[in-house]
């Protein structure tokens, strides 16, 4: 941490390609590890979490619920630029997947939320996604008696409150993990689960550098790094910036956290599109080229842009509401 603070963003990526190259080259040790499945869960908190994830009373006028926005059989996202909420209102940034947020730092782009159950209020309250508040679920929730008391068979001493909503909708979200995608089978050495392309996409992925920022079980969300480390992506955008685009600024008030964001998890990329939090690029090509020339300073050929994403496809996995294993 203290190191990291010392270094400009620019070199605090060459660092750590430099110390993950040599983590690689000669030894067994691969820089994504596979996902496992979160230990520990109670199953009840977990069902009830679900129910909560779906429920629409959760909104001001009773037609958004949290899967309104993150369809878990569409990879966890909506597939829009930005989300729409309440009354058809327009959010100004994209949403990302709620699959696979165990092993990431913090959450939201900017990482303001320190754990998933201090995330919920902000969804809930925001006046263009579900535009309401505590008091007023609770006094919606209350009413039923069903509801009510699988809070207090689960929670005996609380009952149902805005915590024991917030721990059972986190869980269910903990519980979200895509095990066996191709990728975690070939980690696990079965030899075949990747293609000749696939294989040649994570050489690549570990050559050009991505490696660098996207890595570990979330290949992602695991550290914070600046949008544009070798170029200016928001001048070259040639759109205004927005309050959004300053990312990490916004929470710290640093200079030298403007335009830093977490990493995105890779885990679920090839369903989440469009890509980058200001959703700038449609294609999954087309992430792969930006990525490549602001992140690392390159023009990678079309070829190995091919590769890399048949690479990237082979991070998907199952989840009984994603989909089921072939
Ligand atoms: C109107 C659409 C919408 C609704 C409804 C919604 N979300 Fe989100 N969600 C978003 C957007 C947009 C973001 C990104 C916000 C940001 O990073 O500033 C997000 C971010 C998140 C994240 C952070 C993921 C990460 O990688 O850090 C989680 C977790 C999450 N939402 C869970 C929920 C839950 C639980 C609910 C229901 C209580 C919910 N969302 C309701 C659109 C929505
Ligand atoms: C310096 C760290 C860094 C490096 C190196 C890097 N990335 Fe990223 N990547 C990020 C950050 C930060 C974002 C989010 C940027 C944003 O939304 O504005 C991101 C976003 C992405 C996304 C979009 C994910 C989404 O859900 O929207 C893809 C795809 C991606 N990177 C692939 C790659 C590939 C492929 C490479 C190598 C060619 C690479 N990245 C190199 C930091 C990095």
């Amino acid at each position: 941490m203290k190191i990291s603070r010392l270094l400009d963003n620019k070199h605090r990526v060459l660092l750590t390609f430099c110390l993950l190259g040599n983590a690689v080259a000669g030894s067994v040790v691969e820089p994504i590890q596979p996902l496992e499945p979160r230990k520990g869960l109670d199953q009840d908190i977990v069902v009830l979490g679900k129910r909560l994830f779906h429920d629409t009373r959760l909104s001001a006028d009773n037609t958004v619920s949290c899967a309104h926005c993150h369809k878990l059989d569409l990879g966890g996202s909506d597939n829009m630029p930005v989300s729409v909420g309440i009354k058809g209102r327009f959010g100004i940034i994209n949403a990302p997947t709620v699959y696979n947020l165990n092993a990431h730092v913090a959450y939201f782009w900017d990482g303001r939320a320190p754990t998933l159950e201090s995330l919920i209020q902000a969804p809930l309250r925001n006046p263009v996604e579900m535009g309401t508040d505590w008091p007023e679920v609770l006094d919606k929730l209350k009413k039923d008696r069903v509801l009510v008391e699988a809070f207090e068979k689960n929670f005996p001493d609380q009952g149902m409150t805005s915590e024991t909503i917030s721990r059972a909708l986190a869980d269910f979200m903990r519980s979200l993990v895509t095990l066996d995608s191709p990728m975690d089978r070939w980690l696990k050495g079965d030899e075949d689960a990747l293609t000749e392309r696939q294989r040649r996409g994570y050489r690549l992925f570990k050559n050009y550098g991505c490696i660098a920022c996207h890595q570990g079980r979330a290949v992602g969300g695991n550290m914070y790094a600046t949008m544009g480390v070798m170029g200016d992506y928001f001048r070259d955008r040639k759109r205004p910036v927005s309050e959004a685009d300053k990312g990490r600024f916004n929470v710290t008030g640093e200079q030298e956290d403007l335009h830093v964001f977490k990493v995105p998890s890779l885990r679920m990329v090839a369903w989440t599109s469009p890509y980058f939090h200001d959703a700038s690029a449609a294609t999954l090509d087309e992430a792969i080229v930006t990525m490549a020339r602001y992140q690392l300073g390159r023009e990678i050929p079309p070829a190995d842009v091919e590769d890399i994403k048949h690479f990237l496809h082979a991070l998907s996995g199952y989840h009984p509401l994603f989909r089921e294993r072939e």
